[in-house]
């Protein structure tokens, strides 16, 4: 329940808006709308927005979680700050994996955004598009060109403005005005806050240049090399779809209405329509004990509760595999074997290295062993938007393939999407970061992120319970392959090319804690693959959990997104993914959301 002060601040932000704003379900005036959307997440609120541009449509968004206006907002607005909007926040689902096999049987945290714009609020606002090649091939196992990059770029343009730095630095070279959008409702631009490691990544890129070329800009379709990090960040603060597409809809149209904190907790058959059952209502609860009410969307209703969710939704309402739904205790009525399964994930693994005490670096703040730098961060970030606070902490980022001729390729052949996917990624920050690792209390750091990303292993998750508030079972079944072992280790070795090029000389110094055995000069696969197994999390990507597919016997979802075997339900978000881009996927969600808006306003001549 929210509290007084919380009821009165959303009252203040959302005071002047058009369309509702609703808290609990009592407050609906009224059970019927156009379009429903599940979910007021990253792909929700494009489509939720999009559709209300029309004022003859009616739509209403269900949010199980709280507003990101509201207590700890901070957390979810000021960018630096983005890796705590997870943690023991109000602001993330809590969800775990189960035990896995090849990590020593670890649990690990599973990070999922419970708030107005779903994990587009909580994530750590990296910015990248996916290559060509991933694009190119949705299209064809989609069997629908509208998905290739040449289609796609119009879409990842719409979302987004691009943003010149508040910092006022120059960006020229840092990225390629061609290929960005200046007038959509994601803010996007490079760093607003040079760091000193900055010019050894460029120097690096120039010494050994056949490994880890610089590339202009990494959302051209062309992803493959080091280039300037893009976020997701406008004025100093996390642009989401709730602060870019949601609130902007709401606060300007009539016809679109808002209620958070309240659960979809399945969807009601209406009847039939083309010979399949139709799913035109959906129930609400706030709680396991309140009376659930019914909603019903006089078009259709579109699931965007994400890749765990939106499986979890359809499996409460009875549609799934069989077998999984039996043994949960709901009855099975329209069988869809693949839903849940082929979920994919990238996991990753942090390395640190120790540098120089007088240098120049964010511990101060992040380790907390000077909380006059907190404070003045804090200050200055009030003041006008600027500082470290302002940033994410990492201002490059690189993308990589196996060589041709590696042992891996050699042997498994190539799991990527096409010669411009990456298999692995790199990424430097200025200072110590993990997710999984203690934290030191002293000492200055470079950290560097390795990505397996173009992985084999495939998950599932499944309801486990016929309680919509009982957890879904979730497994990444990271490293259940050779092939993602051998690529891991070699992103491991790649990056201690890097850190050992001559531009680094004299700031790298040794390598931190446990990896010092991996970064050995004389380190086996045995000692990276030791590491491997004891820190791996994962990167937070769950995605292809109901695929679209063109053979209607495989996946979940047709080229328009259109759950097959019923009528009336449409996917829109990560779950429908073919296979997982070879990049960070937000920004490819949101093209794809702006694809599917396109689509459904066809659908209807809208
Ligand atoms: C910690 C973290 C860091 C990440 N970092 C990055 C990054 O730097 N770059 C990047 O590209 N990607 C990153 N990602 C991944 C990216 O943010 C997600 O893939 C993307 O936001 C998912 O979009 P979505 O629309 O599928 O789901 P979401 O944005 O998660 O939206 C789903 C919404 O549905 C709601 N919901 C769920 N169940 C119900 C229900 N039963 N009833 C009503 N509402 C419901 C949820 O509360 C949520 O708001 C990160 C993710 C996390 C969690
Ligand atoms: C997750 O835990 C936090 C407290 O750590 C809580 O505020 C939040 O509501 C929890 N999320 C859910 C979905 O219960
Ligand atoms: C499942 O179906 C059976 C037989 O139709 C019925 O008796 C039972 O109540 C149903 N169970 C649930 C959970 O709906
Ligand atoms: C740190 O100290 C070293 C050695 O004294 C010096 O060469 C370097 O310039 C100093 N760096 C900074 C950022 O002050
Ligand atoms: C922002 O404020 C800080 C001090 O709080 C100041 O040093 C800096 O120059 C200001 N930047 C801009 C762009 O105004
Ligand atoms: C690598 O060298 C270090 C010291 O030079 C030594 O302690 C370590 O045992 C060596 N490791 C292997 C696997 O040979």
């Amino acid at each position: 329940m929210i509290s007084l002060t919380q009821a009165t601040l959303l009252s203040v932000l959302f005071g002047s808006a058009l369309g509702a704003f609703y808290t609990d379900p009592s407050q609906l005036t009224k059970k019927t709308y156009d379009f429903i959307v599940v979910g007021g997440g990253t792909a929700g609120n494009v489509v939720a927005a999009r559709l209300s541009e029309n004022p003859s449509v009616s739509v209403l968004v269900v949010e199980a979680g709280v507003s990101n206006t509201g207590y700890r907002s901070e957390l979810v607005t000021i960018p630096f700050l983005g890796p705590q909007a997870s943690v023991n926040s109000p602001f993330d689902w809590n969800y775990t994996t189960v035990p896995q096999a090849a990590l020593n049987n670890q649990v690990l945290p599973y990070y999922r955004g419970y708030v107005l714009g779903g994990s587009s609020s909580t994530n750590f606002l990296t910015w990248t598009r996916g290559a060509k090649d991933d694009w190119d091939k949705y299209a064809t196992l989609i069997g629908d060109s509208s998905y290739s990059w040449n289609n796609m770029l119009k879409y990842f343009k719409k979302s987004e403005t691009w943003q010149h730095p508040v910092d006022g630095h120059s960006t020229a070279g840092q990225y390629n005005p061609a290929v960005h959008g200046t007038n959509g409702p994601i803010g996007v631009g490079v760093t607003p806050q040079l760091f000193p490691i900055d010019s050894r990544v460029i120097k690096t890129t120039q010494q050994l240049s056949s490994e880890f070329p610089f590339n202009l800009d990494q959302n051209s379709g062309k992803l493959l090399g080091v280039g300037w990090l893009q976020s997701d960040v406008k004025d100093g603060a996390r642009s989401s779809s709730a602060t870019g597409y949601l609130t902007p809809a709401v606060n300007s149209r009539k016809n679109i209405d808002v209620l958070i904190q309240t659960r979809v907790t399945k969807l009601v058959r209406t009847g039939t329509s083309g010979g399949l059952p139709e799913y035109k209502s959906l129930q609400i609860a706030q709680t396991p004990t309140s009376n659930p009410i019914t909603l019903t969307a006089k078009k259709e209703i579109i699931l965007s509760a994400g890749s765990i969710n939106s499986p979890q939704i359809l499996m409460l309402s009875g549609i799934g595999d069989p077998s999984t739904l039996k043994k949960a205790g709901v009855n099975a009525t329209v069988s869809v074997p693949d839903l849940g399964k082929n979920l994919q994930d990238h996991p990753l693994i942090f390395a640190q290295w120790h540098v120089p005490d007088n240098a120049s670096t964010f511990d101060p703040i992040s380790l907390n062993e000077d909380p006059n730098a907190l404070t003045n961060a804090l200050a200055q970030w009030t003041a006008n938007r600027t500082g470290v606070l302002s940033s994410i902490g990492s201002n490059h980022i690189g993308f990589f393939r196996l060589p041709d001729n590696s042992p891996v390729i050699k042997k498994y052949g190539d799991k990527s999407a096409g010669p411009g996917s990456a298999h692995y990624e790199l990424a430097w920050q200025n200072g110590f970061v993990s997710v999984g690792q203690p934290f030191p209390t002293s000492g200055k750091y470079i950290s560097n992120i390795h990505v397996l990303n173009a992985p084999t292993s495939r998950g599932y998750i499944a309801i486990n319970s016929a309680d919509p508030f009982k957890a879904p079972t979730i497994d990444p079944n990271f490293f259940s392959t050779d092939f993602d072992l051998q690529t891991m280790i070699y992103a491991v070795r790649s990056a201690q090319r890097f850190i050992r090029a001559q531009a680094w000389s004299g700031y790298a110094l040794s390598a931190y804690s446990d990896s010092a055995a991996m970064f050995a000069p004389n380190s086996t696969d045995a000692d990276v693959i030791a590491y491997i197994r004891k820190w791996t999390q994962s990167i937070k990507h769950p995605m292809c959990t109901a695929a679209a597919n063109k053979d209607s016997s495989k996946g979940v979802v047709d080229a328009n997104l259109k759950v097959r075997k019923i009528s009336g339900v449409r996917i829109v978000d990560a779950s429908v993914f073919p296979f997982i881009p070879s990049s960070h996927p937000v920004a490819g969600i949101y093209g794809l959301a702006e694809l599917a808006s396109d689509k459904i306003k066809s659908a209807y001549g809208l």
